[in-house]
């Protein structure tokens, strides 16, 4: 019995020592698109395996249901390449002595298609052993944009966003303030780690330049915005005063060209008919009476924008308070000059043109 005992525990220890093994120390390994990934597999022979010795690595793709692939193999003191065509030219041994019993492959250039299951498989008849590694390509965090969806303006809501234009899931963010006090202000605390904050009320102690870092497991990416808040009709005003600047400018430069152009063909008219007219019709009375004509005929244009029409128009507009309208075009350089609020236009002299105008008659040219 007990000898019996002593043979099996024999053959198990004599078996065990005899037996191929083959080791890898990862089971997993994670990289990112673009890197080598190196898939580590050892193997130690056992003494009584004397056949010729065999190895290769095979492929389950993640992405569709093929049988194993073999993609490298070594036989008979040979390297074979190039099995699987989407791994072409990437796969190789590292080790330059493959009998020495280092069987590890380094795969470069990782490509999302290369996600699977690695086996490594040693043969040396009889024995014969393999082992398998979970490779996962990730893409890391790239192109980020940070970026403020809104009016910056002080006690308006608006939103941070931190958009990385490709990235593997899951993401982490952090966003963090990178001037003055380097704290972020309190109430954003709650979505430090959020792709978006929102902002509430902004005050313009939230100027600032703030960061957003995106990472995952392979990588991180970062991007920085500043924040200005500013009064409220500000950017409206300047952005509405250079729009009415300009359309008022044109309205003189008309002015001035219409004025010339009729004085001159006066002028012609003048010389041409000049023994027709009569002694007692003054010609500077027809300059004065083409001007005051050509003012109240442009009169109305003017009228359209005048401080008190415009009232309506800027009320509507304030009261309702800009919030999706403006989110979704937060970087529109220029407003329609219906959205001025009337104080706008006297701040940007329209008014000063406008008044001399009206009162005095014909003295503006
Ligand atoms: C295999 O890849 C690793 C990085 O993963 C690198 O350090 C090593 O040098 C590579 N070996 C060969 C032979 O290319
Ligand atoms: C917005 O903030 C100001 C101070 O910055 C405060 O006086 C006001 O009450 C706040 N408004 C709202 C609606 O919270």
């Amino acid at each position: 019995m007990a000898l019996l005992l002593r043979l099996v525990l024999l053959c198990g220890v004599a078996d065990f020592t005899r037996s191929l093994r083959v080791t890898t120390p990862e089971q997993t390994i994670e990289k990112a698109k673009g890197e080598t990934a190196h898939l580590p597999c050892k193997f130690t022979l056992g003494s009584e395996d004397h056949g010729p010795l065999d190895i290769e690595w095979l492929l389950s793709p993640a992405d569709n249901q093929q049988v194993d692939q073999v993609i490298i193999l070594y036989s008979g003191d040979k390297i074979y390449e190039d099995y699987y065509k989407d791994l072409k030219g990437r796969v190789h041994f590292t080790s330059s002595d493959l009998k020495s019993g280092d069987a590890s492959i380094n795969v470069t250039n990782l490509q999302l298609s290369d996600i699977g299951t690695y086996q490594c498989k040693v043969k040396k008849a009889p024995g014969v052993e393999s082992k398998k590694i979970q490779l996962t390509v990730l893409v890391k965090p790239s192109g980020t944009r940070c970026y403020v969806d809104g009016l910056e303006e002080i006690g308006n809501d608006f939103k941070l966003k931190c958009e990385p234009k490709e990235g593997s899931l899951p993401l982490r963010y952090e966003w963090q303030r990178v001037s003055e006090s380097q704290k972020l202000p309190t109430s954003w605390l709650a979505e430090m780690n959020s792709p978006i904050i929102s902002v509430k009320n902004a005050s313009t102690e939230y100027s600032g330049v703030y960061s957003c870092t995106v990472k995952n497991r392979v990588g991180s990416d970062q991007c920085t915005l500043r924040l200005n808040v500013v009064p409220p009709s500000n950017r409206a005003g300047t952005i509405a005063g250079a729009v009415i600047g300009t359309l008022l400018a044109l309205v003189l430069i008309g002015l001035i060209v219409f004025c010339c152009r009729k004085k001159r063909r006066e002028e012609k008219y003048e010389k041409e008919v000049h023994h027709d007219i009569r002694e007692d019709v003054p010609p500077p009375k027809s300059r004065t009476s083409t001007a005051r004509s050509y003012i109240g005929s442009n009169h109305s244009s003017l009228g359209s924008m005048s401080p008190s029409n415009m009232e309506g128009y800027s009320k509507t507009q304030y009261n309702q308070v800009p919030s999706e309208d403006f989110e979704r075009a937060p970087q529109s350089p220029t407003l329609p000059p219906a959205k001025v609020a009337a104080p706008n236009l006297s701040r940007m002299g329209a008014v000063p043109v406008m008044i001399p105008a009206q009162s005095k008659d014909g003295s503006i040219v």
